[in-house]
């Protein structure tokens, strides 16, 4: 029986994909550095209302979110963008569904969604699904991942671009944009016809200067659009609650119908999705912390590995690194398969997620990968050693 064209061509997660090796050796010890899914708990605010059940049918909700959930998001942003309301809120099963949501939204078959590359690699999924082509530009580690001047921009746009989309701070690349490269970017994407879409799941994580939302962006209410997450922010990634933002009313109105069509995101999720969008302040400096001791110990434990290059985020808690191989791919199928380290007395690995699977074309990004600091220091650091010891056996 044919399959359809897209279920043919759909990636393969390049995160996930070396799971099964791991999942074959139950005697190893991993160092997951390949997943941005932290071992932070959860805030009790939020797993409290979770279990509270207050009705005895799991009901549907509304297809838009429930209002207090779209109210709780609105005021929650608010705080940087004033003037948002509930009817600027869709809430959508975690930033994923916001972002094929708005590409089913804004592209037809075959339109392209220009995206600075390397660059969180579901984005291909979602633009599989919704027809439509990512069209990568190029940004470079010793640069800082920097967004290109206008005039390259321009090179990339063709009839058929419909969005400029870009992650604020940045997976894979921790790179964070200042205001002037926001407002520049966001100038030129209007004067060229373009939504704006930002992917700030990533945006109370920052070690530098806070990133400026796009929402914040005056002048550019109705091209912008934000992609937020309760999933990095409140480690609830189990959670899949996230938020479609924009004050483009005919927008989101589209998405409602969107919405109307797979039904309402699971309400009681909703209720602890408010439980965390309602935290004290002191919450995020205490994140934000959190996540700078264990990107340190990556920094620090990485300037021990001769011949590595990387870029030290400004954001997130990933970096994108590069090694003295050839093939990060080969290198990482090593690890899960044949690297142990039997020095702690229990053998020991790493998985780490190959450069390749971060840009457009399977052949760039080859000598890179990206390494995630989720784990607590200790654990970190070590996965770094192991890095270390495994390169030196790998090229031996
Ligand atoms: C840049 C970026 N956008 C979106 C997502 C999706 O997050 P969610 O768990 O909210 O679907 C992720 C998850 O890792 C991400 O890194």
């Amino acid at each position: 029986m044919r399959l359809s064209l897209r279920a043919q061509v759909i990636q393969e997660s390049a995160i996930r994909k070396l799971d099964a090796f791991v999942a074959a050796a139950p005697e190893v010890h991993f160092h997951k550095m390949n997943i941005g899914q932290p071992d932070v708990e959860t805030p009790t605010e939020v797993m409290a209302a979770l279990a509270q059940a207050d009705s005895p049918v799991l009901a549907y909700g509304p297809a838009s979110g429930l209002q207090a959930c779209r109210s709780a998001a609105a005021a929650f942003h608010a705080k940087t963008s004033p003037g948002l309301g509930p009817e600027h809120v869709v809430v959508t099963q975690g930033g994923s569904e916001a972002l094929l949501f708005a590409f089913c939204a804004l592209c037809d078959p075959g339109d392209e969604i220009l995206v600075p590359e390397p660059y969180y690699t579901n984005y291909n999924g979602f633009a599989t699904v919704a027809a439509a082509k990512v069209v990568p530009l190029r940004t470079r580690l010793d640069e800082g991942f920097r967004i290109p001047p206008n005039d390259v921009l321009d090179r990339y746009v063709t009839e058929k671009t419909r969005i400029f989309l870009f992650a604020n701070p940045g997976n894979p690349t921790g790179a964070v944009y200042g205001e002037s490269d926001l407002r520049r970017v966001a100038e030129w994407a209007k004067s060229r016809g373009l939504w704006l879409v930002a992917d700030e799941v990533y945006r109370h994580i920052w070690f530098t200067q806070p990133p400026l939302s796009a929402l914040e962006l005056a002048g550019h209410e109705d091209h912008v659009i934000v992609v937020d997450s309760t999933s990095k922010t409140f480690s609830a990634c189990g959670l899949r609650i996230g938020f479609l933002i924009s004050r483009n009313l005919g927008f989101m109105e589209r998405i409602e119908r969107l919405g109307q069509a797979r039904l309402g995101a699971q309400p009681r999720a909703q209720h602890a999705a408010i439980a965390a969008l309602q935290l004290p302040e002191s919450f995020y400096g205490n994140l934000r912390s959190v996540y700078r001791a264990r990107v340190d110990a990556m920094m620090d434990a990485l300037a021990e590995i001769p011949g590595v290059q990387y870029h030290r985020p400004e954001g997130a808690f990933y970096t994108m690194a590069r090694l003295p191989v050839r093939d990060t791919e080969a290198f990482a199928k090593f690890l899960v398969t044949e690297f142990r380290d039997h020095s702690s007395g229990r053998p020991e690995s790493l998985v780490v997620a190959p450069g390749p699977g971060f840009y457009a074309s399977p052949s760039d990004g080859r000598d890179e990968i990206r390494l995630a600091a989720v784990k607590n220091p200790e654990s970190v650091r070590r996965g770094v050693q192991l890095l270390g010891r495994a390169l030196e056996q790998f090229r031996g």
